[in-house]
């Protein structure tokens, strides 16, 4: 729909998956360059120099190429954070052209090497949806800087990631993870949060640069957090999360933006915090 301005049918939708599934392998030279990069790398600049590294790899001639190089990237960006995962912190070299019906699926099996929880497919999936794209935020308007110049698609959206990985934007939603990690109860978060607030800190997570009343994308995200909360028998994660809302509410009358509740949301899938933001790159590169 983003790319065509409608939605396709079913036909199209199944023919698009496939396109997709079939560019999923990574080519050598970029296996290479991601084996180099230490495992104490920010997994932002991991995104950013395989998506510069597969622009010299499979470069551009002329802009006939923009649709195929965008399908490219969002076939390859979940392997290219996986890859050098799952090999500097575990030391194995995975496959990325597996079997795996979306993009959700296909990151969540790349990371666990197991068929992903339907529960938590459906979740992802959700998340990619709500990432994909927002109007004229940050990340998007550095790539259209980029692309008024008429450079090629690799540079724009390897320039976007920079913009994507700060704590104000994207990286937000590991910073709102952080900090809900750093209180151990309720209690606690409440007090940390009212320090905070007399220190004049910014509470990750809150806030909107266009929205005024509320994030229309928390609802989604923060109902299926709670129906992974309880699949996971949390007692303390939610409920921080919740108690934060409520304060943030009644004393900045600020809102959780998409990126709070997708912190417990991305945690109860057992996916690892510096990992967060990579999620949104994948999902945002359609956008
Ligand atoms: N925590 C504490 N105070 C905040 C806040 C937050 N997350 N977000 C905004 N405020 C404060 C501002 O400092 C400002 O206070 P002031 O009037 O005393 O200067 C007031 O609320 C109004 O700010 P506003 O104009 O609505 O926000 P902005 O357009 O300047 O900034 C963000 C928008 C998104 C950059 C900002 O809300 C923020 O930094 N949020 C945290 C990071 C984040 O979650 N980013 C992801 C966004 S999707």
């Amino acid at each position: 729909m983003l790319f065509n301005g409608e939605l396709p049918s079913a036909t199209e939708l199944e023919q698009y998956k496939k396109r997709l599934a079939g560019m999923r392998a990574l080519p050598e030279a970029l296996k290479d360059v991601l084996e180099r990069i230490p495992a104490g790398a920010h997994p932002m600049d991991v995104m950013r120099t395989g998506c510069s590294m597969l622009g010299n790899l499979e470069g551009e001639d002329d802009f006939t190429q923009q649709q195929a190089v965008s399908d490219r990237l969002l076939a390859t960006l979940p392997g290219i954070i996986t890859y050098w995962y799952r090999y500097s912190h575990d030391g194995v070299r995975i496959d990325t052209d597996v079997e795996a019906d979306n993009i959700a699926a296909h990151f969540l099996t790349l990371l666990h090497g197991t068929d992903p929880d339907p529960l938590h497919q459906r979740v992802l999936d959700v998340s990619l949806i709500l990432y994909a794209e927002h109007e004229f935020n940050a990340s998007t308007f550095t790539a259209r800087v980029c692309a008024s110049t008429l450079s090629d698609m690799h540079s724009c959206v390897t320039g976007a990631i920079g913009s994507l990985r700060g704590p104000l934007h994207g990286g937000a939603n590991e910073a709102a993870m952080d900090l809900i990690d750093s209180f151990a109860s309720v209690e606690a978060a409440e007090k940390g949060i009212l320090d905070m607030l007399a220190r004049k800190d910014k509470i990750m997570g809150f806030g909107h640069a266009v929205y005024r009343e509320s994030d229309p994308r928390n609802a989604l995200i923060k109902r299926w957090s709670k129906e992974l909360s309880d699949s996971v028998g949390d007692q303390k994660l939610f409920a921080i999360s919740e108690a934060i809302e409520r304060l943030m509410w009644e004393e900045k009358k600020l809102f959780p933006n998409a990126d709070f509740f997708h912190a417990s949301a991305y945690r109860f899938m057992g996916i690892p915090t510096k990992l967060f933001t990579p999620i949104f790159v994948m999902s945002r590169t359609s956008g």
